[in-house]
């Protein structure tokens, strides 16, 4: 069995994530929960991406240095993330000097390779701040789409990559002039150079690795629409500096440094626990990479990142899995950080409804082949209706009913096989399922598990059967105990709390979690080790309608607008001596 190295995308720390940006931190905690059970030895690596363009401006408007805010925004993240009880091996940072060495390194090893290349170009200039505008520096007119506000990095309304100096109109986004050219020197990894072993590798690894098909087919244009050389440089204080000559005042590409991040965050958990990193990351033989991303991330996963590892020589461990989500939408819009429309993290955290109940609906929607949207009345009829009509009644109705009428004795029951047979398929499927990532239909698979043991419960009515026919309803219930044990380990990875609480019932313990204690897979199915139901408490209490409709308009608008309907209502509220409205 290989051993299995899982990442998610490295927030960046210039805002708090949406649940569009947590479905990717998310996502990866699942699989990583969902391997360990299943047996495989397992590292889930994460943390922020800190250096860049989006630091920089951000720290520059709040008047502090970006390494202060780099470290506020990581435990903004860090503190969401535990909330939203995430099993991470590592939360790490990109500040770090094992981030130093590593990305220095990796250049040093391209530019011996020959990857490296030298330009000078044309690039924007602002005279009245008095430097080079990269990136996100500057702001204009997408010439793929007209989008009036796309970041010189990237179109945030059709996805494209851009070269500053491609936006129509430019504007510099920190004191609105407009920017004059001026000749710079860069240097450009040579991706038309590494592309045959590029393409070599893609061919065998997106098949391999059953890459998410949004992945695939962006990567294939990519290399088919013809590779250019990249800048990996920049005209900015805050990043990597460039260790060769000629080049000390610039630093890395935040994009060049950002995904050695992963291997940087595990050489630094390494240098904790006593391991080597090269464990994992140079181990391609036995070890698999199974990362987590949105697709707007794709070609730096996908062809950057990888170029960078082909190019510089060294047998790394390379991309396995690719699992590219959609995008979530907002009730009419799109979720956006930089609009501040949308359900961000720290409102999650005070709705008062538990993580796993967000956990439940994420995963039910998870946006795999398609964009989903998010609304509020969806939100609160999937919960209703599937995690409680379905799965909190199966156990409250089966567990009360042994409480009651059985004093908690699980009554020895005769396996009725057809039930068995029809379960145990299914608990067949979710495990596929969860090994190839497809965390949604694993997780519905569940759910029809849960739905068959209720149609059971009804059509074989135990209030009835209990005195009728003792031996049937003994059956009933003692099958029911252990698809309910089943179920709290196929949905551990989801809902760590609640299936931890269900195991609890029984006097059992799952554990998906690194270093826990408990069942894991191999106890799916198995028809032993219940005795008693020890205690039953309801598992999800039931969305009100009104109380959605209240969280409803107080998330609606953007974060702006949200902060002053709130400076308003705090200005009219009674015992205010300005009452001007
Ligand atoms: O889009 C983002 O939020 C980036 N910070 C993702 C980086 S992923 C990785 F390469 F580090
Ligand atoms: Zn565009």
């Amino acid at each position: 069995m290989k051993r299995r190295l899982v990442t998610s995308a490295l927030p960046y720390v210039n805002n708090v994530p949406h649940l569009g940006n947590l479905i990717q931190v998310l996502s990866a905690d699942v699989f990583s929960r969902g391997s360990r059970l299943r047996g495989f030895e397992t590292l889930y690596i994460c943390g922020t991406d800190e250096y860049g363009t989006a630091t920089e401006t951000k720290a520059a408007e709040e008047g502090v240095t970006p390494a202060e805010l780099c470290t506020r925004f990581y435990a903004i993240h860090r503190d969401i993330y535990q909330w939203f009880g995430i099993a991470f091996d590592k939360f790490g940072r990109t500040s770090t000097p094992r981030q130093t060495e590593i990305v220095q390194q990796l250049f040093k090893d391209i530019d011996a390779a020959g990857y490296v290349s030298e330009q000078t170009i044309e690039q924007l200039y602002c005279d009245p701040c008095g430097r080079f505008l990269a990136d996100r520096y500057v702001r204009g007119t997408c010439p793929h789409c007209a989008y009036a506000d796309a970041r010189g990095d990237q179109c945030e309304s059709c996805g494209k990559l851009l070269e500053p100096t491609e936006l129509e109109q430019p504007k510099c986004s920190t004191c609105g002039a407009t920017p004059r050219s001026r000749p710079t020197r860069h240097l450009y990894i040579d991706l038309p150079a590494i592309r045959p072993k590029l393409e070599a590798w893609m061919k065998e690894a997106s098949v391999k690795g059953f890459w998410a098909n949004n992945a695939v087919q962006m990567t294939q244009a990519w290399i088919r629409d013809g590779l250019k050389p990249r800048a990996i440089t920049r005209d900015l204080k805050w990043g990597i500096p460039v260790p060769k000559a000629g080049f000390e005042d610039k630093v890395f590409y935040v994009w060049f440094d950002a995904p050695i991040g992963y291997i940087s965050m595990t050489a630094t958990l390494g240098d904790e626990k006593g391991f080597d990193y090269q464990d994992w990351w140079k181990s391609p033989e036995d070890v698999e990479l199974y990362q987590f991303i949105g697709k707007d991330n794709i070609p730096f996963h996908t062809v950057i990142f990888p170029s960078t590892l082909l190019g510089s020589g060294r047998k790394w461990t390379m991309l396995h899995h690719m699992s590219s989500t959609e995008y979530l939408n907002y009730e009419s819009g799109k979720f956006s950080k930089s609009k501040g429309v949308g359900v961000f993290g720290t409102d999650v955290m005070e709705t008062g409804i538990p993580a796993d109940v967000w956990r439940f609906y994420i995963f039910y929607n998870r946006p795999e082949k398609s964009d989903v949207t998010f609304t509020w009345n969806d939100f609160m009829e999937r919960v209703n209706g599937e995690l409680i009509g379905n799965l909190g009644n199966l156990a409250n109705r089966t567990l009360a009913f042994i409480q009651r009428f059985y004093e908690g004795a699980i009554p020895a029951g005769k396996p009725d096989e057809a039930f068995w047979k029809e379960v145990r398929s299914l608990e067949a499927a979710a495990a596929a399922q969860l090994d190839r990532a497809e965390l949604r239909d694993a997780f519905r698979t569940a759910f029809q598990i849960a739905d068959i043991a209720n149609k059971r419960f009804q059509a074989e009515e135990p209030w009835k059967a209990r005195t009728a026919d003792p031996e049937k309803a003994a059956s009933l219930l003692s099958d029911l105990c252990y698809v309910l044990r089943d179920l709290s380990i196929i949905m551990h990875p989801y809902m760590p709390q609640a299936m931890s609480q269900l195991a609890g019932f029984f006097g059992l313990s799952v554990a998906s979690a690194a270093g826990a204690q408990g069942m894991s897979w191999a106890d799916v199915g198995k028809l032993e080790g219940l005795s008693r139901v020890d205690s039953v408490e309801v598992l999800f209490q039931k969305l009100e309608a009104d109380k959605v409709a209240e969280l409803r308009d107080r998330y609606s608008g953007s974060q702006k607008e949200r902060a002053e309907r709130d400076a308003r209502q705090a200005h009219r509220s009674p015992g205010r001596e300005n009452h001007q409205d």
